[in-house]
């Protein structure tokens, strides 16, 4: 995600902003700036791709002489990746300086309220609304002015902000995004992320939520959200850069399956409101949505996998056809496409040239086409009739995890969308989906927490040959999931298969001692799984059954046994895969496996 880092002592400012910066790299940005005050004015720097070009625009910070200002790396959410969306974003008198990680939910709202009042926008960001409701509020008092806005913005922030009025002191603060706090030899310092103040200091005030930090040279003061004064007790950080980057966790993989609970309630909330689904990007309205005939998912790889869980959960929520396709082969099969079709691309990059290229195939037939994205700005993102974008902030594991599981989530939405258009959902049945949907966070969370179970299984496998997943339905679908996970990373071979298609020629393969993964989460299928289970384990296979809470019927017939909090039969896949990630993830640092970066494998897959 975006990187902010601030500074306020003795020393020239800049080099330390750009320096922090740079440590901040691995977190994925498109464009960066400084502003730093110079003892008159706030200056301001920004420039589009590297931070290389920043560097060298300010001289390496020589050209923006000054002891006191923030930073930051923007990976765009709110606005393409350009020069007036970068961070800093200022008041009109640009005296105000605010750079922002997270969303502001509400920035329509705000902008429009703030339009009312005479403010102009420059960029297309919803940071700057942030900059002029500080200077709204500004009324002398920063403290103020700060709380004020809390009380108005919704969404995630961390913020630093630089008060030409106040030159003495820079302020931080943030809701649901981290920011954290120290003193360095010669002066204080800001970061979203540890690495950026490793240089100059070990002991770190992290910033609670709703929390202000007023920084001076010499010493930093903490509030409340109310203006009133908070006690605190720095932390000493042991970590090495290297470790400190991947915020201790040893692999940006399981650093981002950690993220998975905030990328699942990021892409979820800003669609979530009065208790209905709000997906403005989408475009169309309830008449338009009805007069769909059928949807086409295309896409590759995890993404492919995120379809075929949509063709279930479309189909059985709001009785629409849908059909799933590789990309690589929609895009050769001359398939047929009607006007009143949806063609639906999903990418986490937005560049795959397989999706982008089906992508294309599907406009040049004049059909409506759909992307679900992450990275803003992207081709596909770029292409499509309409975009929605996952707000899974920037993927650095080549294997995907916290995208996929922010994919899944846009899906729900759409189907609930669809569902709750073409009338084949009541009113109830909504509330009961949102009600799941909104306690996924929190069950990821404790799938997670319960990884050192799945740690001490993963280690008996790590010389096993062939694994096998099987499952029926949306079962199926994370048989898929959990088998590309495994192969990719760990290198085992391993292939997915529906349940029932078995004895149709796979069971031939299975030997004493082979492990497979049956995955039973949809209840109506129970007792057709547990039957695929007790043939496979009378032909020798080890059962790792991955099933809901109370599923005990099953411990019978399985040998190994992972339960999931309960949750509607629609969203399982998005708990069932976190064990699966889990298991593939250990095995393969059990093997010694390059786990971030696999062997053959590159994170956007730009050829075809
Ligand atoms: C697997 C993985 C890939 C991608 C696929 C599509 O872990 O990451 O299978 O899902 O290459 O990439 P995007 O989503 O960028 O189009």
């Amino acid at each position: 995600m975006c990187g902010i880092v601030g500074y306020i002592g003795e020393s020239q400012a800049a080099p330390i902003l750009l320096d922090g910066l740079a440590k901040l790299e691995y977190r994925g940005y498109d464009s960066a700036g400084i502003a730093v005050y110079d003892g008159e004015d706030i200056r301001v720097q920004k420039a589009g791709g590297r931070l290389k070009v920043l560097s060298e625009l300010t001289h390496d910070g020589a050209t923006m002489p000054g002891q006191s200002g923030i930073g930051h790396t923007r990976w765009a959410t709110h606005g393409a990746p350009s020069d007036t969306n970068a961070h800093p974003h200022f008041n009109a008198a640009g005296t105000i300086a605010v750079v922002h990680n997270g969303i502001i939910e509400n920035y329509l709202k705000l902008r429009n309220y703030l339009k009312g009042k005479g403010y102009a926008f420059v960029s297309e960001t919803d940071t700057e609304v942030v900059a002029h409701l500080l200077d709204y509020y500004d009324k002398g008092d920063p403290i103020e002015a700060i709380t004020k806005v809390m009380h108005r913005v919704e969404g995630s922030y961390a913020l630093g902000i630089l008060f030409k009025e106040h030159p003495g002191e820079i302020y931080a603060v943030r809701k649901d995004s981290p920011l954290i706090v120290g003193h360095g030899k010669d002066g204080s310092l800001i970061a979203s992320d540890v690495p950026a103040v490793l240089r100059y200091t070990r002991n770190v005030y992290f910033i609670q939520n709703e929390e202000i930090a007023v920084l001076t040279k010499g010493e930093i003061a903490f509030y409340n959200v109310y203006g009133e004064p908070v006690e605190k007790e720095p932390t000493a950080i042991d970590w090495d850069i290297n470790a400190a980057e991947k915020g201790g966790y040893e692999h940006f993989m399981l650093k981002e399956m950690y993220e998975q609970p905030k990328t699942v309630r990021d892409t979820l909330s800003p669609r979530v409101k009065d208790g209905g689904i709000v997906i403005e990007e989408l475009g169309m309205t309830d008449e338009e949505i009805r007069a769909i005939r059928k949807i086409h998912i295309v896409a590759c790889g995890s993404a492919y996998h995120v379809g075929v869980t949509g063709k279930y959960v479309f189909e059985g929520m709001a009785r629409i056809p849908v059909e799933v396709d590789l990309a690589s082969e929609f895009r050769y099969r001359d398939p047929i496409l009607e006007q009143d079709e949806l063609v639906v691309v999903i990418s986490q990059s937005g560049e795959t040239a397989d999706s982008l290229a089906a992508l294309r195939e599907a406009k040049k037939r004049g059909v409506r086409t759909l992307g679900i994205v992450n990275v803003v700005g992207s081709s596909i993102a770029r292409e499509a009739d309409q975009v929605m974008y996952t707000w899974a902030g920037p993927e650095i594991a080549v294997a995907t995890t916290k995208a996929y599981s922010a994919q899944l989530i846009a899906e729900y939405l759409l189907s609930i969308k669809f569902a709750q258009a073409r009338g084949t959902v009541t009113e109830k049945e909504v509330a009961a989906y949102l009600k799941d949907l909104k306690r996924l966070p929190e069950q990821i969370e404790m799938l997670l927490g319960n990884k050192e179970r799945i740690q001490h299984f993963a280690n008996r496998y790590i010389a096993a040959k062939d694994v096998f997943f099987v499952g029926r339905g949306v079962d199926y679908a994370i048989s898929m999931e959990g088998s590309l996970k495994l192969k990719e990373i760990s290198y085992i071979h391993s292939e997915a298969y529906a349940a029932g298609e078995l004895k149709h020629g796979t069971i031939s393969l299975i030997e004493e001692g082979t492990l497979v993964a049956a995955v039973a989460t949809q209840e109506e299928l129970y007792k057709k799984t547990i039957s695929n289970i007790v043939e496979l384990s009378s032909r020798g296979a080890f059962v790792l059954a991955v099933t809901n809470d109370g599923n005990t019927e099953i411990e019978k017939a399985a040998d190994y046994v992972i339960y999931i909090p309960q949750t509607n039969r629609y969203f399982t896949n998005s708990l069932a895969i976190i064990p699966l990630q889990l298991f593939s993830y250990y095995v393969a640092v059990g093997k010694g496996c390059d786990v971030d970066k696999p062997r053959n494998l590159a994170k956007s897959v730009t050829v075809e």
